[in-house]
């Protein structure tokens, strides 16, 4: 496989790899994804984010590849109006600039389907991602207990413990990036079948708390997470998980990792690389 490095932004070097290569579907991963980050540099997440993507799939059209398989999020559903979330489910108002640019580049990206149905658009709504993470301190749940885990920071503050869930914490839907990975090579072959605009939550259906993350990966490695209380972040929601049915039904996938794996492998990739991966 070939590897070019080049800016989303930049057109030029876009242009050259779409004249070279012969491109018939585009997985698109390039945006910048820490919500913390978007309320600061929000000018950053909208000329990457938006900018970037507006672009690429300028890009696309004019070397007549219409087949895009966007990387989304559960974020799209704001507060959801129902659990388990279905991709019927209404979009949501998003909390953040990070948010935002997912929720609009799925309207820019349906309606260029509408305008034009030579267009296959694959919405790929992830939920909670779990893998390999860069240096620093983190922002996401499992980095943060693997970084504790392996003597980097001292505990976890748990956001909250008043939410409406059954321990008091948040209860997200955690999905392992192989599994993740899959779901989109699945809906490449997907794109074999011309679906038009295609919507799926990529999760595993399963919620767990903060405190059943701490519990499980206790249990998997044996290593104590020391954490405390601290008040709720802003922007949290208290429960978030899928009903992943719609991708088993029409893609064939489903994710076959479940919390332990999750938190067996993170723990292995953490040990054997305690200073993380280089930004
Ligand atoms: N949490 C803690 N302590 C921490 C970090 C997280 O208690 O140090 C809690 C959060 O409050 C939340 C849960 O762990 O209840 C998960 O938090 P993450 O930050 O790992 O993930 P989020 O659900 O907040 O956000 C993730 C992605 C976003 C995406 C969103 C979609 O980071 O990009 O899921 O739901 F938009």
């Amino acid at each position: 496989m070939k590897f070019y490095k080049a800016d989303i932004l930049d057109r030029d070097a876009l242009n050259d790899i779409f004249d070279k290569e012969t491109i018939e579907s585009c997985i698109h991963f390039a945006g910048l994804k820490a919500v913390g980050e978007s309320v600061v540099k929000l000018w950053e997440y909208y000329e990457n984010n938006i900018a970037g993507t507006l672009t690429l799939i300028d890009v696309m059209r004019k070397h007549n590849v219409k087949n895009i398989i966007f990387s989304s999020s559960a974020t799209v559903y704001g507060d959801p109006a129902q659990i388990p979330i279905t991709e019927e489910c209404p979009k949501g108002q998003c909390t953040n600039p990070y948010g935002w640019t997912k929720s609009m580049l799925e309207q820019v990206l349906t309606d260029i389907q509408k305008a034009d149905p030579e267009w296959n658009v694959m919405l790929l709504r992830y939920f909670n991602p779990i893998g390999a993470n860069p240096n620093g301190i983190p922002n996401n749940l499992m980095p943060y207990i693997t970084q504790v885990a392996v003597g980097k920071l001292k505990e976890l503050g748990v956001f909250g413990n008043d939410y409406d869930t059954p321990d008091g914490t948040g209860v997200r839907d955690y999905i392992h990036v192989v599994d993740l990975a899959k779901g989109h090579v699945k809906a490449l072959k997907k794109i074999e079948e011309n679906p038009g605009l295609a919507i799926y939550n990529l999760g595993t259906g399963k919620g767990y708390s903060v405190l059943d993350i701490v519990k499980n990966f206790e249990a998997a490695t044996g290593v104590k997470i020391p954490y405390v209380i601290k008040p709720r972040r802003a922007g949290d929601i208290a429960t978030c998980y899928c009903d992943a049915s719609k991708a088993e039904k029409e893609l064939g996938w489903k994710a076959e990792n479940g919390i332990r794996e999750m938190c067996e492998d993170s723990w292995r990739w953490q040990s054997n690389n305690p200073q993380g991966y280089e930004e």
